[in-house]
């Protein structure tokens, strides 16, 4: 459907960026602050920048947050390393890790930036992780012991809360994110039992916003993505739905309805992999109600049913994010979709489509909290950095958006990767999302100095004019072409 009259963004849209604890701060043992699973990381390939030192945002905050407020953030999407307030996770409070929040979220709202808090984003405590980790039914209670602290602490300063980052990007892709479980004789089967832990550590979490803050409002943030079948061929159709329900529906059926999705629960017993249930976990799961889904989109996938002669891995993202699993679905590219240069197919079509499936589905207020292009941007020797690929990838899915608002979708807000460059999680500093460039190399830190990329300035008109939204319009398309 092509609608002629495209809806306007509404008012108090939340136009936002994001970053992650790990991937910007550093400061990885500074100030009271405990190791996370992320310090301990050991898979990464030689020459490829570790996560000490980041982007510095620990140290240069205040100086970040003034180019946010220039480049005229309503939101500012960051998370909370649990490991700094906490440092062994489940002990004595660091005053000085909530001090650096306090201090950061003071800063934000004094910019007129609205923080956006995530509890939980791959960094779980180091200490957590070497007795059992999310496989210890400890770790339950230990996160939501976390979770309170946090929102007694910042509740009256934070509205908007985010219980876990793609926990479905943890259970699928552990090994691309260093998270693989502690060994195990069936690491698949403990993997859906740490995911299952995760699920009712959120749903406590979600209930304990509730309880502590009146104001609060909680989601989780899952990546989500719609699946499109490799043809009309009905066996690729259900393979799709399949692959749809392993890796969106399971985890949000749970977040928002407090069961199980069918189809998923029939896979995990087809292959043995349930996981065990304790007495009052689904009452807690029923218990946890969301007030938003927030979700992270980067790409679309596209299955096939299992055939004996493909190979099932296949599809759009890079070497370490294939997908496909023998007897189940086959992972193909997409010939519709372009690739970007890290191996990931673009598809803004995808965005909308995922808004509608998942609106339809929940009926949530949804929150966009990761979206965007990796790039090997170039820092000249004036200090620009043009980056008209990332125009190009962000406007396309913006005027997406916008369809999908006009299709009736309650968008709360977007709050693109990432604010300012940062590590990416498996590919170094030389794969960069930022609108604002940190000119430092894998190993060299050089100056860590702040650059305002071309995205910068397009970002700036395009949140000024809150996403412009009259036309077809010209804010969203590249300078060069505009
Ligand atoms: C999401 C994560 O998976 O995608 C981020 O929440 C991550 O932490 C982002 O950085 C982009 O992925 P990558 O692997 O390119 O850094």
């Amino acid at each position: 459907m092509q609608h002629q009259s495209p809806r306007p963004f509404p008012p108090g849209f939340l136009w936002g960026a994001s970053t992650s604890a790990y991937q910007v701060e550093g400061a990885w043992n500074t100030d009271g602050k405990g190791p996370s699973v992320i310090d301990a990381r050991t898979e990464l390939p030689p020459g490829t920048a570790d996560f000490t030192v980041a982007s510095d945002h620990y140290h240069r905050f205040a100086e970040d947050i003034a180019l946010f407020a220039e480049l005229g953030l309503r939101a500012y999407r960051f998370s909370v390393a649990w490991s700094r307030v906490i440092p062994d996770g489940d002990g004595a409070v660091n005053p000085a890790g909530l001090a650096f929040y306090h201090r950061l979220i003071d800063a934000l709202l004094a910019a007129g930036i609205e923080p956006i808090v995530t509890m939980y984003h791959f960094d779980l405590p180091q200490a957590l992780q070497e007795r059992g980790g999310w496989s210890r039914r400890a770790t339950v209670d230990a996160f939501e012991r976390y979770a309170r602290v946090l929102v007694s602490e910042f509740g009256d300063k934070v509205r908007h809360w985010l219980t876990i980052n793609e926990q479905n990007v943890m259970i699928l892709f552990a090994s691309a994110l260093g998270l693989e479980p502690p060994r195990s004789s069936d690491p698949q089967r403990e993997l859906y039992q740490q995911n299952h832990h995760m699920l009712v550590a959120q749903a406590r979490a979600m209930r304990a916003v509730h309880e502590i803050s009146p104001r609060g409002k909680v989601g989780p943030a899952p990546n989500i993505a719609c699946v499109y079948p490799a043809s009309s061929d009905p066996l690729d159709v259900v393979a799709a739905e399949d692959f749809s329900a392993i890796r969106n529906w399971l985890y949000l059926d749970a977040a928002v309805h407090g069961r199980y999705n069918t189809t998923a629960w029939a896979y995990l017993g087809e292959r043995g992999w349930r996981p065990r249930i304790e007495p009052g976990d689904m009452e807690d799961l029923a218990a946890g109600r969301p007030d938003l889904v927030a979700f992270n989109y980067y790409t679309s996938h596209t299955v096939g049913a299992p055939r004996d002669d493909e190979p099932e891995l296949g599809g759009s993202a890079d070497q370490h994010l294939l997908v496909g699993e023998a007897g189940t679905y086959r992972g193909v590219s997409n010939p519709h979709l372009a690739t970007n240069e890290f191996g990931w197919e673009t598809d803004p079509v995808g965005f909308r489509t995922t808004f509608r499936q998942l609106y339809d589905r929940y009926r949530l207020p949804l929150l966009v909290t990761e979206n965007g292009l990796g790039g090997r941007d170039v820092l000249e020797a004036d200090g620009a950095v043009h980056d008209s690929y990332r125009i190009e990838y962000l406007g396309e899915h913006i005027a997406q958006m916008r369809e999908a608002l006009a299709d009736g979708v309650d968008v709360l807000g977007y709050c693109p990767w990432s604010a300012i460059d940062l590590v990416s999680t498996h590919q170094g500093v030389a794969k960069r999302y930022g609108f604002i460039y940190v000119d430092r190399g894998e190993d060299d830190l050089r100056t860590l100095g702040r650059h305002r990329k071309d995205s910068f300035a397009w970002y700036q008109r395009v949140i000024a004019a809150n996403g412009l939204s009259h036309s077809r319009d010209t804010a969203l398309v590249p300078p060069h072409q505009g």
